[in-house]
């Protein structure tokens, strides 16, 4: 009898599943007792059974054992008001087992996960592939919606949300969370006083702001409602010192909180097109970080964002276009627009002489093979190993990624013997109908 601890409760115990490990409950379930709880007790007592919980209720009761072998024992009694508990005993524990082992799982999933990227779910494997460069491992992938959360391993979560927020290519398509796949919860109420408990250590005291990112969107009302009346921090939806992260992965709650991306960093850089950032994510492939020295041929470069790329990184820069260049662009040291189709501004004699170290190319032509023709009909103006970026918009483009790339693979493949390194992206910044071929000129 000295191992029994009764408890007799009113209301029905809930078996939280979710918090045991792989070992199942050793719970045995009585359907209809015909007893009261006492004598429930006393019954198994008196057979040697370890009873360590009782929870009583008019139709059903719930008898937890010490361990496996006392339930089995109790199960195994001929006589007793338990004879209906055989076969829901096991489907009990069955079921608890399943539900321990998937959260296991879930678990061993999200353990080496140290941050989240929401994106939409057009650009998942290519925000994926931007941030593997970067040494951040995507571990898995999950729906959120309409949109993808990218389950990542970084060095750094804490530098990851501040890089990620200052990448003019991705803060545009990924809001970055700080996560620790080590401590999952089970519920919003656990997520919230994790939560707590992070910004009580970060903060720096009452006056520090705090702001709340979630996935999903909609979940952070909820966490921001469970932590008003903080005394250690103020919560601030605007601007913030602290950010708190929580995104569901399943059934699990994964949390973290670090420092608030600087504002100004985080501001997406004001640009003459959204074209710039195609640019910087193809050069950035490329390995090309400074272009001073270096002089560039833009063809279709109206309204100017790639020629404000090369010349933020030191080029200086012929921009041919019948279109007008952004003033901000056009009127900047060392731009000369040729305001002109590329066929005329070559015909007049407008390149001769020059000879370029860069050529881009991102006109909108009838046919994709023009673009090609183009570079060709520049081969005179570029030095040997030059740099080429040319972009391929697909006139009949598809709607899957895959057959896109194949659409574009006749283009990219009579681009290779006139490059050395010939590399064909889709880029973050672009539409699902174009690729960019990076290579350098192979020409003499
Ligand atoms: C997508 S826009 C280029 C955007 C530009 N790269 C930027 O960053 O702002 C395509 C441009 O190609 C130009 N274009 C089309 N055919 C052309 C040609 N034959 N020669 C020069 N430019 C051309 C158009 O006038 C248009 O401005």
């Amino acid at each position: 009898m000295a191992c029994i601890r009764v408890v007799l409760a009113l209301s029905l115990t809930r078996i939280n599943a979710l918090s045991t490990t792989a070992a199942p409950t050793k719970t045995l379930f009585l359907a209809k007792p015909t007893v009261n709880a006492e004598a429930l007790l006393q019954h198994f007592a008196a057979h040697g059974c370890c009873v360590t919980d009782v929870d009583a209720h008019t139709r059903f009761a719930f008898v937890q054992f010490e361990s496996d072998a006392d339930a089995n024992r109790a199960l195994a009694l001929e006589n007793g008001p338990y004879r209906e508990a055989k076969r829901a005993h096991a489907s009990i524990n069955d079921r608890n087992a399943t539900a321990a082992a998937a959260w296991d799982a879930l678990c061993a999933k999200l353990r080496g996960v140290t941050a989240g990227a929401v994106v939409p779910r057009s650009h998942a494997d290519r925000v994926a592939a931007r941030l593997a460069a970067r040494g951040h491992e995507t571990l898995a992938v999950e729906q959120v919606g309409v949109e993808r959360l990218l389950l990542l391993r970084t060095r750094d979560p804490a530098a990851f949300a501040a890089e990620t927020s200052a990448d003019a290519v991705l803060a545009g398509v990924c809001v970055p969370l700080a996560l620790d796949g080590h401590k999952p919860v089970t519920d919003v109420a656990a997520a919230a006083d994790e939560i707590d408990e992070l910004l009580r250590d970060a903060s720096a005291g009452a006056s520090t702001r705090v702001r709340v990112r979630t996935s999903p969107p909609a979940l952070a009302a909820e966490i921001t409602r469970r932590l008003e009346g903080a005394t250690a921090y103020a919560l601030a939806p605007g601007q913030a010192d602290l950010e708190a992260h929580v995104a569901v992965v399943d059934r699990a709650y994964v949390c973290g909180v670090v420092a608030a991306p600087n504002r100004e960093q985080a501001r997406r850089k004001q640009v003459a097109s959204r074209a710039y950032f195609k640019l910087e994510e193809a050069l950035d492939l490329a390995g090309v970080e400074d272009l001073h020295g270096s002089h560039a041929l833009d063809l279709g470069a109206a309204p100017g964002g790639w020629t404000e790329s090369l010349l933020d990184r030191g080029a200086s820069v012929v921009a041919v276009d019948p279109g007008a260049l952004n003033e901000s662009v056009g009127a900047r040291p060392g731009v000369r627009h040729i305001q002109k189709k590329s066929q005329a501004a070559r015909n007049d004699g407008d390149l001769d002489g020059e000879r370029f170290d860069v050529f881009v190319c991102d006109m909108c032509l009838h046919e994709p093979g023009d673009a090609v023709a183009a570079l060709e009909a520049c081969a005179p103006h570029l030095k040997p190993g030059a740099l080429v970026v040319l972009a391929i918009k697909l006139t009949q483009p598809a709607k899957s990624t895959a057959l896109n790339d194949k659409r574009a693979e006749p283009y990219v493949e009579r681009l290779r013997p006139l490059l050395d390194g010939a590399a064909a992206h889709h880029l973050v910044a672009s539409r699902t109908r174009e690729r960019t071929v990076v290579g350098r000129w192979r020409g003499s």
